[in-house]
């Protein structure tokens, strides 16, 4: 059977794209079956629809709390048969009922190498602090922000980009890389989870 993505969203969705891409390529053994955003006004829902994918709205603000918005989106997702959760510009903290449905299969990208710079703004506030390099980083999602096993990382060079807008763009090139890359070792090798250790074992069975 098809490994079945979910996605969830609250933009643009170009992470979104890439994974998309990446399963109809083949690059990725799966398919994207559904895409759920927080927001009505997701730029990135119009796309999915355009290719066939299929889309939920499910505003945060109908819900009486975090858990409430959590359990729709299960629900949504459990409908799709969704195996893997993958958040791509998704602008909630997950609460336990999300995360305990889905274990060590959600996962986020953070655009700067965590644990550097996590949170909001992780291309800027690395553009300020003046460090060489960044990137990106896939992880396993907890309950902590930006926080889980870190499955890959992709570096960006900071010199050269002249403001944090340049860097963000040089960073977001690798994230269009990194997202299906993670996804396809996740599902083609064999891998544990060692303490906060994602290791991936070709020659276990
Ligand atoms: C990306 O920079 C991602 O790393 C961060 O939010 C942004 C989402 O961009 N979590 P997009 O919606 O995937 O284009």
């Amino acid at each position: 059977m098809t490994t079945k993505i979910g996605i969830l969203i609250s933009g643009r969705g170009s992470n979104m794209q890439s994974i998309a891409r990446a399963c109809s390529s083949g690059e990725i053994p799966a398919e994207v079956a559904v895409v759920v955003s927080n927001r009505a006004d997701a730029a990135g829902l119009e796309w999915a629809s355009a290719h066939g994918i299929p889309t939920a709205v499910l505003p945060h603000t109908d819900f009486a709390d975090r858990e409430a918005h959590d359990r729709a989106i299960v629900a949504r997702l459990a409908d799709a048969a969704v195996d893997w959760v993958c958040l791509a510009g998704y602008m909630r903290l997950l609460s336990p009922v999300l995360i305990d449905a889905f274990t060590n299969r959600i996962l986020n990208i953070h655009p700067s190498l965590l644990p550097s710079f996590p949170g909001l703004h992780g291309q800027r506030d690395a553009f300020e602090y003046g460090v060489a390099v960044s990137g990106c980083t896939v992880h396993f999602v907890d309950l902590e922000l930006d926080h889980g096993p870190i499955v890959v990382q992709r570096t960006a060079p900071v010199e050269g980009s002249i403001d944090a807008e340049a860097l963000a763009a040089r960073i977001l090139t690798e994230e269009h890389r990194a997202y299906p890359e993670a996804l396809r070792r996740l599902l083609t090798e064999p891998w544990s989870i060692c303490g906060r250790r994602v290791v991936f074992d070709r020659a276990a069975p």
